[in-house]
């Protein structure tokens, strides 16, 4: 284990202050926290995008607290460290304000997380404050948020038109203004990107595909590693073909065991000759 200092909110916003990238990732499971926490990552989000990557829906919405608890325990467990974020699912927070601080809660109180995330701009500002007002830092998700990939028509790029980049940029405003530390900016053209960063004062802005003027940077763990059989979105880097090494692992296991070359005995445990004999003769059978 590395002898990591634990990332605070004061060290996330110096590292904006001295113009330093902040790295952030997602992250679901023990394992995948261990080498996050190894690696350095600053932040790590527990996204409701496990629903897809890890449990095979079609969308985020079926996903739970329970879900959501569940799976930032583990990856507490393995990244003690980073500045660990909570991603509020479909429903724990459109409902009411109060709906939304008491599931922040338990994001605080169960999983140990450092923060919370919820979708959505002005129309979900009263949210944000209530929970920011609670105590617990939270994080604005604004242009492709996947919740309401319904009502986006898709997964497609947004604020590419003027209007709705201004919605966009209004609505970041009114996220900050309620209290965000922090606004992802999903699949956000470049340039509106930029404009929403420098305007930024209380907030560092993060982006994924939205380009390099943002405070940091977030990518979708499996889709670094290849490891989302359905689609590969096309704003990430592939930095390693994990998915194919696995599955060459997977052909080679199923030839082997098929054509009896595994296992080989380094892969076994074998028991002393005499104790061996006894055995047999414990089972009243002629060792031969
Ligand atoms: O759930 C998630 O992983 C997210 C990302 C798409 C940013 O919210």
């Amino acid at each position: 284990m590395s002898e990591r200092k634990k990332v605070t909110l004061p060290m996330l916003f110096e590292k904006v202050t001295n113009g330093q990238p902040i790295t952030m990732l997602t992250c679901y499971d023990y394992p995948t926290a261990h080498f996050q926490e190894e690696a350095g990552v600053d932040m790590v989000l527990v996204g409701d995008s496990l629903g897809m990557t890890m449990l095979g829906y079609e969308s985020t919405l079926p996903v739970t607290m329970e879900d959501m608890i569940r799976h930032a325990q583990a990856v507490r467990r393995g990244t003690p460290n980073a500045w660990l974020i909570g991603d509020m699912p479909y429903m724990s927070y459109q409902p009411s304000v109060e709906a939304a601080i008491r599931n922040a809660g338990r994001f605080m109180a169960e999983a140990a997380c450092d923060a919370v995330k919820l979708e959505g701009g002005a129309e979900m500002a009263d949210r944000m404050a209530g929970i920011v007002a609670a105590g617990i830092p939270t994080m604005g998700h604004l242009g492709l948020t996947p919740q309401s990939v319904s009502a986006l028509g898709g997964f497609r790029v947004q604020g590419k038109g003027a209007l709705q980049a201004k919605k966009i940029m209004d609505d970041a405003k009114a996220l900050e203004e309620a209290g965000a530390f922090a606004i992802l900016l999903e699949m956000v053209p470049d340039r509106v990107c930029r404009l929403i960063t420098e305007r930024a004062k209380d907030c560092f802005i993060i982006s994924l595909g939205s380009g390099p003027q943002a405070h940091g940077q977030l990518l979708i763990y499996h889709d670094m590693f290849g490891l989302y059989p359905r689609f590969k979105p096309r704003m990430a880097k592939v930095y390693a073909d994990a998915g194919q090494v696995i599955l060459n692992g997977l052909k080679q296991y199923v030839q082997e065991v098929t054509h009896r070359s595994f296992p080989q005995p380094e892969n076994w445990f074998g028991m002393k000759d005499e104790e061996y004999e006894e055995l047999l003769q414990l089972l009243g059978r002629d060792t031969g």
